[in-house]
């Protein structure tokens, strides 16, 4: 692995810690790499109505977006455990629609010291849903702004 992707992995394992878990106690970080070079982290924030809870890799991928970052390199992705855990399905297809080039790190709780794996977002989610892209504006950049 690169450099900049161990200290990914490194940014992932330092903002689990700050996992908000109390249900499940099972903590997640996610780092997101933009093309910018910044990286924007995120952690489980769970909730008591179970439901509303949301994922590390949803929280950092929409930490990014209101920052004013729309393409993306890779994330790296560790939770507790020795074993690498890999993004739900729901966090596969948001990180899809903004980078379906992105390359996936996944760890476990001893980060670069134990066993990541590397994957393609495109390999974890064959056969997306993608079926309202045409409807992006093809110059770059659009949000959705009704000028
Ligand atoms: N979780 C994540 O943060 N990312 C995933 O990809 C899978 C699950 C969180 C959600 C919940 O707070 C806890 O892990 C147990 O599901």
């Amino acid at each position: 692995m690169t450099k900049e992707f161990d200290s990914l992995v490194e940014a992932a394992r330092e903002v689990r810690l700050r996992s908000y878990s109390p249900y499940s106690k099972f903590r997640v970080g996610a780092a997101l790499l933009a093309k910018s070079g910044s990286v924007y982290q995120g952690t489980n924030v769970e909730n008591a109505s179970i439901g509303l809870s949301i994922c590390a890799e949803r929280a950092a991928i929409f930490r990014a977006v209101a920052a004013g970052e729309v393409d993306f390199t890779a994330i790296a992705i560790c939770a507790d455990g020795a074993d690498p855990t890999l993004p739900c399905g729901a966090c596969r297809q948001v990180l899809l629609e903004f980078a379906p080039d992105l390359t996936v790190l996944v760890a476990g709780d001893q980060g670069i010291d134990g066993e990541v794996r590397q994957f393609a977002l495109r390999e974890l989610i064959p056969h997306a849903f993608e079926t309202f892209q045409d409807n992006i504006a093809t110059d770059s950049g659009d949000r959705g702004v009704v000028s």
